[in-house]
């Protein structure tokens, strides 16, 4: 079987580790921790890193550090993981849902904009912050996100989970554009390093900020809200969402190779595009001009002619020896939110769409060029067969 993605571990990694492990410091102390922090921080362009135990409480850390009131809302994408939708509603929240940009899978911009303004007509006052998830390893097109956060004073917490190494070049349209790295475009930003991350700890995430209140929130919650003062009188409830000494040796290992991992991705990217171009009736991963996206997974989208869905294409492939992953569902259609009466009767029909017929190929750093050519050809034998 082709896995959908396996981590590549380096003798960089496995020497951190030793040195942890020799030396005991194998908690949530130690060199690695303020070291990858500093690092991340600093390739992101952010002053500042807080590393926590995974992505989805960094998203919980950096939405508790925007502050919201019971009733405050947040427009997300309707199509991303529930981390994001969870964020919000346990810091007292409502999501505001918007659908999907049909070619990059990402946040429809126009729909933000709408949803902005008609929120600003009801003056309610209520509208806090947007939070953009840029999907798949292809940023948001950040610029009208930026100019209505800057215009009507919302907050920006960007959700860079998926794309380690992105760019996003600002101020396309002004005399002096500048390629930004994604997780350095919002208020506040979290990436995942989960197994599956093109960099990962195993388990673990970070925030980043460049306000360094937000940045001592951000520490105080990762640890209890311990007091440097006072170790244990507490004026603040907190979690234990630390990430150890472990996880950042491995994640700094990894970090000293990034550029090489990007590459690797962006080959990937290429090579399936190349040798699924042809193919009508599947939709490819676009890369736009203000974007360079680091193909985190390579999705596609069956047309509804081939008379799959995402999950029936899915098993004829693994019974060919390709393991995938579906797309996500999107959060209008999740169960638990519809049973607390959220997103009633909202239809985003892009996301259904990609939801039911998305899914995406072997995209791990251990994909060889010849697997690559054989899921390729499996995709097209598939597709042939069922004509
Ligand atoms: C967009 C996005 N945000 C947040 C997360 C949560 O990260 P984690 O799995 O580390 O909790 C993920 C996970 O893959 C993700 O894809």
């Amino acid at each position: 079987m082709i896995p959908v993605s396996e981590p590549l571990i380096g003798s960089r990694e496995i020497e951190y580790v030793n040195e942890c492990l020799q030396t005991g410091w194998i908690s949530s102390a130690g060199r690695f921790i303020e070291e990858f922090e500093s690092r991340w921080a600093e390739y992101c362009g952010v002053k500042y890193g807080v590393a926590v135990a995974n992505g989805t409480v960094a998203l919980q850390v950096a939405v508790e550090c925007i502050g919201l009131s019971p009733g405050d809302k947040v427009i997300m994408p309707a199509f991303t993981i529930i981390s994001c939708a969870q964020a919000i509603i346990r810091s007292g929240g409502i999501p505001l849902l918007v659908d999907s940009d049909p070619r990059t899978w990402c946040m429809d911009v126009k729909q933000v904009r709408e949803k902005v303004e008609a929120e600003m007509k009801s003056g309610d006052g209520k509208l806090k912050a947007i939070m953009p998830v840029h999907i798949y390893g292809h940023p948001v097109d950040m610029d009208p996100i930026l100019e209505l956060a800057e215009k009507y004073d919302l907050k920006i917490i960007e959700d860079a989970a998926e794309v380690h190494g992105a760019e996003y070049l600002t101020g396309r349209n002004t005399p002096t554009p500048l390629w930004k790295k994604c997780g350095g475009l919002g208020h506040i930003s979290v990436f995942s390093f989960y197994a599956n991350k093109l960099i990962t700890t195993g388990e673990g995430g970070m925030v980043l900020t460049n306000d360094p209140v937000c940045a001592d929130k951000a520490r105080s919650l990762r640890n209890l809200c311990f007091r440097p003062e006072q170790r244990f009188l507490h004026t603040d409830l907190g979690y234990n969402f630390r990430m150890t000494n472990l996880q950042a040796a491995i994640g700094l290992g990894q970090l000293e190779r990034l550029q090489e991992i990007i590459d690797k991705k962006r080959w990937m990217g290429k090579a399936y595009t190349e040798r699924l171009r042809g193919i009508q009736c599947l939709q490819l991963p676009v890369e736009q001009s203000w974007a360079k996206s680091v193909y985190w997974m390579y999705g596609i989208v069956l047309d509804e002619s081939t008379g799959f869905d995402a999950v029936q294409f899915a098993l004829k492939l693994k019974e060919k020896g390709v393991e995938t992953r579906p797309f996500f569902l999107g959060m209008h259609e999740q169960p638990i939110f519809q049973k607390m009466g959220l997103f009633h009767n909202e239809k985003y029909p892009v996301t259904e769409r990609i939801a039911r017929q998305g899914l995406y190929l072997p995209s791990g750093l251990t994909l060889t060029e010849k697997q690559l050519s054989h899921v390729c050809d499996t995709v097209k034998n598939v597709l042939d067969d069922a004509r």
